[in-house]
């Protein structure tokens, strides 16, 4: 007897705007959101429109970019981020995030695969990086069915505020 392969959910990647603001707050109650993104802790008010307003500013100047996951329903999945796209190296940093009700079945596989699509096609990347915590596995895992390979570790890197952690570096080139 054959096994059917595991459904990947239908899901887009839109343009992270105003709409989505409150489902950005309400997601960043989530102690995992809170561990391994670059939120600081406690999330300052207002956190959520600034941190809008600087993806609206990388998007200007092309140095970042920011969606929403959105699901078959146009229903909030999480955020799918460039933070970081430098257009002289080509190399662009990707980063995903999702809420805790929508974990568990392939969103941030299905999401970053997509990211990476956007990221070498549009971008034109030639080096795309995670960075990821060690105690990160699910993250691990995602970075890993998307075809990123783990390039080491490394020690100490500054996260965020005073936090410093071992941190993982993933990669994923045109072709490999
Ligand atoms: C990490 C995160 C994005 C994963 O999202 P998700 O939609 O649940 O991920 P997926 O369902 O696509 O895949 C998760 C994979 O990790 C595996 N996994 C989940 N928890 C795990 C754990 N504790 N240890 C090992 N693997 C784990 C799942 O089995 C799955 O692998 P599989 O498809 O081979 O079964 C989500 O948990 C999250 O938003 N966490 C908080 C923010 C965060 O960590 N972002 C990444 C920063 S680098």
């Amino acid at each position: 007897m054959t096994t059917a392969p595991p459904q990947r959910p239908q899901l887009g990647l839109v343009l992270f705007g105003e709409q989505h603001l409150a489902s950005l707050r309400a997601m960043l109650a989530d102690e995992h959101v809170l561990r391994f993104s670059r939120v600081p802790v406690p999330v300052p008010d207002g956190f959520e429109r600034a941190w809008l307003q600087s993806y609206q500013g990388g998007r200007v100047d092309g140095t970042r970019e920011a969606f929403a996951i959105a699901g078959e329903c146009d229903e909030f999945l999480g955020v799918a981020l460039a933070p970081d796209i430098n257009s002289s190296t080509r190399t662009v940093e990707l980063g995903y995030l999702v809420a805790p009700e929508a974990r568990g079945q392939g969103v941030a596989t299905a999401a970053l695969s997509q990211l990476t699509d956007w990221a070498l096609s549009v971008l034109g990347a030639l080096r795309i990086e995670l960075y990821i915590s060690v105690d990160n596995a699910a993250s691990q895992r995602v970075a890993q069915r998307c075809g990123y390979v783990r390039e080491g570790v490394l020690r100490s890197r500054h996260f965020k505020q005073d936090l410093r952690e071992d941190t993982e570096i993933w990669s994923r080139l045109p072709d490999s």
